[in-house]
């Protein structure tokens, strides 16, 4: 099979694209042929060496997928060859940017015929994470203010759709390229932060939902009303230590599991929320989408179509 790896640590042009060797279905297991896979946060992080050295190279990047099973391990029962289906791979495992993965079948979802196999790829680990954050790790009420931080993104995306959908009053921060995109998907309030302080002009906010990282994710608690709650995706396994004592820092942990992509099939299905804008990429330009990637100022997600 073709596949975009690494063969060391370092900037975008340490992707290569040639041939691997093809993987099998282990007990428990199926082998799905990769219609397409998404470009996240992680791939670049991983690739520069920022989430811990690997130590195997070739390395495959890429932790989600959609296509078709094309092998089924021994003790799968529940999806045959030929079913479509999408996926997000299990901690610890990459290898999308590829033609075929083998992957844990619990783990693994149908596709309906609605979405198409970039749509599934697209939504699958910004959507899963922005379940787990939103709805399992803030516990997000109806009524209730969230300030979502880095509205354009894939998983903040989602998240604006998820919280609208609860209920809640959504306030983000995007720079003003993006603020169109951010008032169709439903966001009530928009700060430019090129322009804006938000510590100056957002207060009392039940929960945030930090998807940026670094200095923005610290000055989020200033944002809270006392007793309010923050989740953290991009400061790294720990959640940042506020410095008053009267938030909760929450660090979601984003497991692998098949019922939270049905969830977000759901989501889509009830027109809760919308595909996100994406821009497609051939797996021979990995190099490229990297480095969009790691701009860090796109909108929406960048996909692989890989046949
Ligand atoms: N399981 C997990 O824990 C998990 C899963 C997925 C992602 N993540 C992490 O979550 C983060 C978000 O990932 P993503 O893929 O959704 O998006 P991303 O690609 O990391 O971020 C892109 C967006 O960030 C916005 N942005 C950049 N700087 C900003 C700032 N100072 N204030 C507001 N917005 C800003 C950009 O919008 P503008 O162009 O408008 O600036 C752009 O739309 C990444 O760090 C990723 O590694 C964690």
């Amino acid at each position: 099979m073709k596949a975009a790896f690494i063969e060391k640590h370092g900037g975008p042009e340490v992707l290569k694209y040639g041939e691997m060797q093809d993987p099998v279905a282990a007990s428990g297991q199926v082998v799905v042929d990769i219609a397409a896979a998404s470009v996240n946060g992680a791939d670049w992080k991983v690739r520069e060496g920022k989430s811990g050295q690997l130590s195997t190279f070739p390395y495959i990047l890429g932790r989600d997928f959609s296509g078709v099973v094309s092998a089924v391990g021994v003790g799968v029962t529940d999806l045959k060859v030929g079913d479509e289906v999408f996926a997000v791979c299990d901690a610890g495992q990459e290898g999308a940017y590829a033609e075929k993965i083998a992957i844990k079948a619990s783990i693994v979802a149908k596709k309906t015929e609605s979405l198409s196999h970039v749509d599934a790829a697209a939504l699958a680990l910004a959507g899963l994470t922005a379940i787990v954050s939103i709805e399992d790790t803030l516990k997000l009420k109806k009524g209730e203010t969230i300030l979502i931080q880095g509205g354009a993104g894939g998983v903040a995306s989602f998240a604006i759709q998820l919280a609208k959908h609860l209920g809640a009053r959504v306030i983000t921060t995007a720079s003003a390229a993006n603020h169109d995109y951010l008032r169709k998907i439903g966001a009530d309030e928009i700060i430019d932060y090129n322009a804006v302080d938000f510590t100056k002009v957002v207060k009392n906010c039940d929960a945030v939902f930090d998807t940026v990282g670094g200095d923005v994710a610290q000055r989020s608690f200033a944002v809270l009303k006392p007793g309010g709650r923050a989740a953290f995706i991009a400061s790294g396994a720990q959640a940042p230590k506020p410095e008053r004592d009267d938030v909760t820092a929450l660090r979601p942990s984003v497991g692998r599991d098949r019922p939270h992509l049905e969830r977000i099939v759901e989501l889509v299905a009830a027109g809760a929320v919308r595909l996100p804008e994406v821009t497609l990429y051939q797996l021979s330009d990995a190099v490229a989408a990297h480095r969009v990637s790691e701009s860090r100022h796109f909108r929406g997600k960048l996909v692989f179509k890989v046949r």
